[in-house]
């Protein structure tokens, strides 16, 4: 049987921290075998939070880098760069025809946004962002797509937008489903928030060792356990869910609860075993960051690639698109 597609994507913030690779890139990586991949750089869904575009075709590098020294195999799964593929615009215009206002305005994504970026008024893109979204996934057809609980709605506007497409026009799109992510968003190192590069509370996937234990010892722990000894509930310490996260001993992760709990175990200590874990899984993707930083040749080959690809499908699809609307 053919295989299902997943189309996945993630807006080009710079290097990926462990709270993507908890939350997203590491179910990437296991989903790779059992169906066929898309790996989206949404560098234009980027603009509605930032304007300024210095940076974005680094960052779409960067995260590139970090999406294979992780595990993504470019050979299965193509890589490709939204505004390189021109039919994700004439899409989503196609799309905007078929949603209302008011429905996008009920988006609960958007008022989050509102909210937390404490903006005074919305722009026609950010209202718009779940159609560029479900052309996004809709191009390749997508029949799953792997996401946080936070993404969920905007799968419900792409199911609408292809149900309401093939009710118009015939039967074009599938109704895409979301695979969600198992781990919860990782709390960031200042304990308050999840995992993030604006709020300067992340581990890196390309920090060192060295790095990850100056970071780890910083963090925030239990406030009630004020000294070495003090009994702590490891049930609010952010270290003691990176333990939970990195550490592959179920028997350490009960020994370290049991420990935090009776104040056997001070914090220090636990948090230079916590750092070694997220090191073991961080090396190795470390080691293949540095091969691949030395050989950008070689990434631009993989987007080559992937977006000579992604403008294949996207133009089968959008032939279909053109047939059953008679334009274009
Ligand atoms: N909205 C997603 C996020 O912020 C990024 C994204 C854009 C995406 N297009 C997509 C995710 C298509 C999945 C499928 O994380």
């Amino acid at each position: 049987m053919a295989k299902k597609t997943i189309l996945s994507g993630m807006r080009p913030t710079g290097k990926l921290h462990i709270g993507h690779y908890a939350g997203a890139l590491e179910n990437w990586i296991a989903l790779q075998n059992d169906y066929q991949n898309y790996h989206l750089i949404a560098d234009y869904h980027v603009l509605t939070t930032s304007l300024n575009t210095a940076n974005i075709y680094q960052d779409s590098i960067d995260m590139v880098i970090d999406w294979i020294s992780a595990g993504i195999i470019p050979e299965k799964s193509p890589m490709f760069r939204q505004s390189q593929v021109k039919e994700h615009c004439e899409l989503q215009l196609i799309f905007a025809m078929l949603i209302t206002v008011s429905r996008l305005e009920r988006n609960p994504t958007l008022k989050d946004q509102v909210r937390d970026l404490d903006l005074d008024s919305v722009i026609y893109g950010h209202l718009g962002y779940p159609v560029l979204q479900a052309a996004d996934i809709l191009l390749y057809k997508g029949n799953c797509v792997p996401v946080g609980e936070d993404q969920v709605p905007h799968i419900e506007i792409t199911r609408e937008l292809a149900r309401k497409f093939n009710l118009q026009y015939g039967n074009v799109f599938p109704e895409p489903e979301p695979l969600l992510t198992k781990t919860a968003r990782l709390v960031g190192l200042d304990g308050k928030s999840k995992m993030s590069k604006s709020l300067d509370n992340t581990i890196l996937l390309s920090d060192d060792a060295e790095i990850v234990k100056k970071k780890l010892k910083k963090a925030v722990t239990d406030p009630e356990k004020i000294y070495k000894n003090s009994p702590g509930r490891p049930e609010v310490c952010l270290v003691y869910s990176y333990h939970k996260k990195f550490n592959e001993s179920t028997e350490e992760i009960a020994e370290i609860e049991t420990d935090c709990i009776s104040g056997k175990l001070g914090c220090v200590d636990c948090k230079m075993r916590c750092a070694a874990k997220i090191s073991n899984t961080l090396d190795p993707i470390l080691k293949k960051r540095r091969e691949l930083e030395n050989n950008i040749p070689y990434i631009l080959e993989v987007l080559n690639d992937g977006e000579t690809k992604a403008r294949s499908i996207a133009r089968d699809t959008m032939a279909q698109v053109h047939e059953v609307m008679k334009i274009g």
